[in-house]
C-alpha cells in the first residue's frame, strides 16, 4: 500500500472524530511493536523520525525500516513523517527521499534550541510549505515553545527545544496568532504549546489544568475549528514502567506525563495527533532491565529485545484504542503524493484558513 499523507489522514480521524498517537521509531522492534499493536486493533499509523532517529540509525535504515512497515502490512495506511525539522534543508531532504510528511518547526532557529520570531517561524514555514504540496507532502508546523508551566523552564530533549527560561507567552500558544500563522503558512497541522515538554519530567505531579492548559486548547480550537491540532511532549509517563524501571535497579525520579484522559480531552477539541516516544523509551528500559535481572545467564539479544517490542506493544495498542482509531484502519484507501499533489495544485485542499 502506499504511504498516506498526514493531511488525508488527519482530515478521516477529524471527520471520524479521533486522534492519532504519532510514535517516534529508532529501531526495528519499535516499528515491530506499534505494527502489531495496529494490526491487532485495525488501526492506521503514523511513524515519525527526529533528528535524533537519523543520527541514531542513520537516514537509509530509517527509511527503510518505514518501509519495511510498508511492506509486511499492505493493508494498514501508514503515514512516514518527519519530525521536528529544524530548516527548510532538512524538510527537503526528508521529501527528497520519500518521506510522506514533514515538520518544518520554525519555532526555534536551525541549532533547534534558540527560539525564532514570528516574522522568522512564517517565513520558513511558508516555504517549506509550498514545496512540499508541490510534492503532495503534508506540513505540520509550530506556534509557541515546549517547556513546562511550572517553573518557566523551556524542554530540551534529544537535542530539540529551546534552553533556559521562557516567557509565558513563548510557552502557550496564542489563538489569534495561531490563526495568522495558519492563513499566512497554508500548514495542514499545528502543533501548539500548552504546557507539555518532551521526555519523561514533564510535571512533579499529577497536573491540574493551571499547568496543563486543556483550555488553551479549546480556545485554540474554538478560533480556528477547521486546523488540525498537534500536541507535542504527550506521553503519559506510565507509572507502572518507572516503578519497573527503579525496581530493577534503575534511577528515574519520581514524575509525572500527560494523563490520557486529559489528551482524550483534548482530541474532542481538534487534537488529531498525539506525539509519544517517552512512554516506548520506558517500556523497552523496564521490560529489559526486568528480563536482565530475571535472567542473568542470558546473552541472546532477541530474548530481552522480544520483552521490549511486548512491553512498547501493550501501551501502542492502549493509544490507539483510548484515541479512537481502532477500526479505521480498513475504512481508510489512501491517495498517492501525485494525487495529493493535484489536489493541492487544484485549490481542492485549499488549507485549512479559518
Ligand atoms: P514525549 O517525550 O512526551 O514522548 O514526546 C515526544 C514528542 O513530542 C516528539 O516530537
Amino acid at each position: 500500500m502506499a504511504l498516506i499523507s498526514l493531511r488525508q489522514l488527519l482530515d478521516y480521524a477529524a471527520e471520524n472524530d479521533f486522534g492519532m498517537p504519532a510514535f517516534n521509531v529508532n529501531n526495528m522492534e519499535q516499528v515491530k511493536a506499534i505494527m502489531e499493536a495496529a494490526d491487532e486493533t485495525n488501526s492506521p499509523v503514523i511513524l515519525q523520525g527526529s533528528a535524533g532517529a537519523r543520527k541514531y540509525a542513520g537516514e537509509a535504515f530509517l527509511r527503510h525500516l518505514i518501509l519495511a512497515a510498508a511492506e509486511a502490512y499492505p493493508h494498514i495506511p501508514i503515514c512516514m513523517h518527519q519530525d521536528h525539522g529544524t530548516s527548510p534543508a532538512v524538510n527537503f531532504r526528508s521529501i527528497q527521499s520519500g518521506f510522506s510528511s514533514v515538520m518544518m518547526d520554525g519555532s526555534l532557529m536551525e541549532d533547534g534550541k534558540t527560539p525564532s520570531d514570528y516574522d522568522y517561524n512564517v517565513d520558513v514555514t511558508r516555504r517549506v510549505a509550498e514545496l512540499a504540496h508541490a510534492c503532495g507532502v503534508s506540513v505540520e508546523g509550530e506556534l509557541g515553545c515546549l517547556g513546562s508551566l511550572e517553573t518557566g523552564e523551556a524542554g530540551e530533549e534529544d537535542g530539540i527545544g529551546a534552553v533556559g527560561k521562557l516567557d509565558m507567552d513563548q510557552l502557550l500558544t496564542d489563538p489569534e496568532q495561531a490563526a495568522d500563522f495558519v492563513k499566512q503558512t497554508a500548514v495542514d497541522a499545528l502543533a501548539i504549546a500548552i504546557g507539555t515538554s518532551h521526555g519523561a519530567y514533564k510535571f512533579t505531579k499529577k497536573p491540574t489544568g493551571d499547568v496543563l492548559r486543556i483550555d488553551r486548547i479549546k480556545e485554540i480550537n474554538a478560533r480556528i475549528p477547521n486546523t488540525h491540532l498537534v500536541m507535542h511532549g504527550s506521553s503519559s509517563v506510565p507509572q507502572e514502567w518507572l516503578a519497573i524501571i527503579n525496581q530493577y535497579g534503575g534511577d528515574m525520579g519520581q514524575t509525572y506525563g500527560v494523563p490520557v484522559e486529559e489528551i482524550q480531552e483534548g482530541i474532542k477539541h481538534g487534537v488529531r495527533k498525539v506525539n509519544i516516544d517517552t512512554d516506548l523509551r520506558m517500556a523497552s528500559t523496564g521490560a529489559v532491565r526486568r528480563h536482565l535481572h530475571d535472567a542473568p545467564s542470558n546473552f541472546d539479544p532477541r530474548k530481552f529485545l522480544a520483552e521490549a517490542s511486548k512491553g512498547m506493544k501493550e501501551i501502542c495498542k492502549a493509544r490507539y484504542e483510548a484515541f479512537g482509531c481502532s477500526g479505521h484502519a480498513a475504512k481508510i484507501t489512501p491517495i498517492g503524493l501525485e494525487e495529493m499533489s493535484n489536489l493541492y495544485a487544484s485549490g481542492k485542499l485549499d488549507p485549512k484558513i479559518n
